[in-house]
């Protein structure tokens, strides 16, 4: 089972186990980890379950694209590895991933 890591901004961190399919949002729901509130379910609208993947991970990861960077121009502090973390599916190849969440989410 994928293991992935979410980091506060203090860098505190909330490893968190996950099904293959699940998405990163949902894990970091089902522990409440702190920040990551996921207001609209997943249906890409809100931007309040944006991450910074490490840079490490992006080209794994990949980029957001179409909608999900739509809605990431409004998100605050995106930068270039901001994902929604609802539009990360969790595969094997992610175990060990670690999303940073962003300042203002805490
Ligand atoms: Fe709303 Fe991800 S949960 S955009």
């Amino acid at each position: 089972m994928p293991r992935i890591i979410f980091v506060e901004p203090d860098g505190s961190e909330h490893p968190v186990l996950i099904g293959s399919g699940m998405t990163a949002m949902e894990a970091a729901i089902s522990r409440s980890v702190p920040g990551i509130d996921a207001d609209c379910g997943g249906s890409c609208s809100c931007s309040t379950c944006h991450v910074h993947v490490d840079p490490a991970w992006i080209d794994i990861v990949g980029r957001a694209t179409g909608m999900e960077e739509d809605i990431l121009d409004f998100a605050v502090n995106a930068g270039e590895c901001s994902r929604l973390s609802c539009q990360i599916r969790i595969t094997a190849e992610l175990d060990g991933l670690r999303l940073i969440i962003p300042e203002w989410q805490r």
